[in-house]
C-alpha cells in the first residue's frame, strides 16, 4: 500500500513485535527542518500501524504540538521536572492521528538546557520504557551536553541538513561534539585515559592529524585496547537527511558529507534520503496542520515514504 493510500486508510500493521525504539532527530542549527522531519516521520510510522510517541525536547522553541496540529497540551515535560506531575505516562497526549501521541516540551526556563544530570537520566530511562514501537525525539538546535546526550543515547541519531554552508558547518560541529562526548564516555568505560593522552601528546608533532590518526596511533601503542576503542567508535553511525533540495548538486552534498566524515572521523553514516524544497511546507505551517495530512499529494509524501522505509530497513 502506498503512503498516500495509508493516509486515507490509516491501515494497521498487525503482528509486529512491541519494543520501543528511540530515534533522535537533531542537527546543529535551528530552522533546518528537524521538527518537520520529526512530525512527518512520526505520522508515517503511525499510519503504517506502529504505535508512536513524539517527544518535544526543543528547549526554547517547543512547537511540536503545532506541527502535529494540536494546541499546547496542558501537561508538559516542565510539569514532570517540577514534580507537578509524578506519573510520566500522564504526559502522553493523544493527537488527531491514530497511533500517535505527543509528549510536549518544556515551555519555560526549566528547559532541557538546564536539566540536571539526575533529571536527564530519569527522563532517558522513562523514554526508553514508553509503551510504544517508536519514540521520536525532536532535539532542537545547539550542542549543549544535554542535547548531545539525548542524541547519543538514542537507538538512532538522525541529522537534518540544509545544502547551505552554515548548515553544513554546523553539522560538522555537531558530529564533532558528539564524537568527543562519546570518546570521553568510551575512555571512562575502557579506562584508557592515559593511553589517549599519550597518543594525543604524540599528535603535537603533526598538527594536521585527525581523529582517525589518533585511533591508529592508539592501536600502535596498545593493539588490544585500540581495537576495542575503534569498535566502540564504529557504533556511532548517524543517519543524514538533506532538506530543501533544489538540484542534483544539493543531493550530492549529502554524499560529500558522508565521505568527509569517513575520512576525517572514520565513522560511517547512512544517507537515508532527501526532501525537496516545496511550498506545501510553509502552507501547512501557516495552516498549523501536519504536512502529510494536509497535502497528501505533495512530492514530500514520496520523499518521506522513501526515507521512512530506508530508516526501517536500517533498524
Ligand atoms: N522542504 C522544505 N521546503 C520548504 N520549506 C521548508 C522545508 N523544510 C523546512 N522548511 C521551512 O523551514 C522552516 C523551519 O523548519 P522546522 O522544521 O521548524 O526547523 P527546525 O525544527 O530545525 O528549527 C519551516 O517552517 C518551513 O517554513
Ligand atoms: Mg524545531
Amino acid at each position: 500500500m502506498s503512503l498516500s493510500e495509508q493516509i486515507n486508510n490509516s491501515g494497521d500493521l498487525i503482528g509486529h513485535e512491541r519494543r520501543c525504539k528511540v530515534w533522535a532527530i537533531g542537527g546543529g542549527k535551528g530552522g533546518v527542518g528537524k521538527s518537520l522531519v520529526t512530525a512527518n516521520t512520526s505520522i508515517c510510522l503511525a499510519l503504517m500501524g506502529y504505535k508512536v510517541v513524539t517527544v518535544d525536547l526543543d528547549l526554547g522553541g517547543a512547537n511540536m504540538h503545532t506541527c502535529l496540529g494540536i494546541p499546547i497540551p496542558d501537561k508538559t515535560l516542565s510539569d514532570y521536572i517540577s514534580k507537578k506531575i509524578t506519573n510520566f505516562d500522564d504526559l502522553l497526549v493523544p493527537t488527531p492521528i491514530k497511533n500517535l501521541h505527543i509528549i510536549s516540551g518544556a515551555q519555560d526556563e526549566l528547559g532541557i538546557a538546564n536539566l540536571k544530570q539526575m533529571h536527564k537520566n530519569k527522563i532517558l530511562s522513562k523514554l526508553n520504557s514508553i509503551d510504544a514501537d517508536y519514540v521520536l525525539l525532536d532535539l532542537g538546535a545547539g550542542t549543549t551536553f544535554n542535547t548531545l546526550d539525548f542524541f547519543i543515547s538514542a537507538d538512532k541519531g538522525i541529522l537534518v541538513i540544509l545544502p547551505e554552508p552554515t548548515s553544513i558547518e554546523n553539522t560538522y560541529r555537531f558530529i564533532k561534539s558528539v564524537y568527543h562526548r562519546r570518546l570521553k564516555m568510551i575512555e571512562e568505560l575502557l579506562d584508557i585515559q592515559p593511553l589517549i593522552s599519550q597518543a594525543m601528546n604524540a599528535k603535537l608533532n603533526s598538527p594536521q592529524s585527525t581523529p582517525i590518526d589518533l585511533v591508529k596511533r592508539i592501536i600502535e601503542i596498545n593493539p588490544e585496547m585500540g581495537t576495542k576503542l575503534q569498535h566502540e567508535i564504529a557504533k556511532f553511525r548517524p543517519q543524514i537527511i538533506m532538506n530543501q533540495i533544489r538540484s542534483q548538486n544539493d543531493i550530492d552534498i549529502g554524499f560529500s558529507i558522508q565521505s568527509v566524515c569517513k575520512r576525517y572521523f572514520g565513522i560511517d553514516m547512512d544517507y537515508v534520503g532527501f526532501l525537496d524544497y516545496d511550498s506545501t511546507v510553509w502552507q501547512s505551517v501557516k495552516k498549523r496542520k501536519p504536512l502529510l495530512m494536509e497535502f497528501p499529494n505533495s512530492r514530500l509524501v514520496n520523499n518521506f515514504d522513501r526515507i521512512v522505509h530506508k530508516l526501517l530497513e536500517l533498524n
